[in-house]
């Protein structure tokens, strides 16, 4: 039987293949288009998600959403997810074990969604879908393919509130996420390809 939104969602959320399960207040399945052509992706719920049951709404997801409307985007024209559905405690990065447990899940959303460019929101995700020695501040902004799909990875928010002085790197980033937006599906901003 073909894969669906419906069976994923259902799956997700009586998900309990890692220790995360267990102190979840709400799963955090992911957000925004899901006819996107472009998916965000991060790494796991935050407090806020947790609370609220969706993606980047703290505020980092606030810097996000600031981020996204630099190059005239916002959630109607991307899909945002992450990496782990749930959140560590204390928000501590996602062990490789329970980034295992849930990558499965990601790849399904993946395949529903198609999109023709991924973005990497931070190192954990960069590392788990790029490559696992991926450096984050030597490689961030640079393409890769895979399976036809453009790749690129670019700091977390949380990283650039952490760290304001990265913040011209990600400026870059982001216009080169535009440029290859224009080349790749211009129809995301409303052009014919
Ligand atoms: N950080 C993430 O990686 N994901 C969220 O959803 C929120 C904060």
């Amino acid at each position: 039987m073909p894969d669906s939104w419906e069976a994923l969602e259902a799956e997700i959320r009586r998900c309990q293949g890692c220790g995360l399960g267990a102190g979840r207040t709400n799963v955090v399945f992911g957000d925004g288009n899901r006819q996107a052509k472009v998916m965000l992706i991060g790494e796991a719920p935050g407090f806020n998600e947790d609370q609220q049951g969706v993606p980047f709404v703290g505020r980092a997801g606030k810097l996000l959403d600031d981020m996204l409307e630099l190059i005239d985007l916002d959630r109607t024209r991307v899909y945002i997810t992450n990496i782990c559905k749930c959140r560590p405690p204390e928000n501590r990065d996602p062990l490789n074990v329970e980034q295992a447990a849930c990558i499965g899940f990601l790849r399904r959303q993946v395949a529903l969604v198609r999109p023709r460019i991924i973005v990497c929101l931070g190192r954990i995700a960069a590392t788990q879908l790029i490559r696992s020695d991926f450096k984050i501040s030597r490689e961030h902004g640079q393409w890769t393919e895979r399976a036809g799909v453009r790749m690129m990875a670019i700091y977390h928010p949380s990283a650039l509130l952490r760290d304001p002085s990265r913040r011209p790197d990600a400026f870059d980033d982001l216009k080169r996420l535009q440029a290859e937006i224009l080349a790749v599906c211009p129809e995301v901003y409303g052009g014919n390809g």
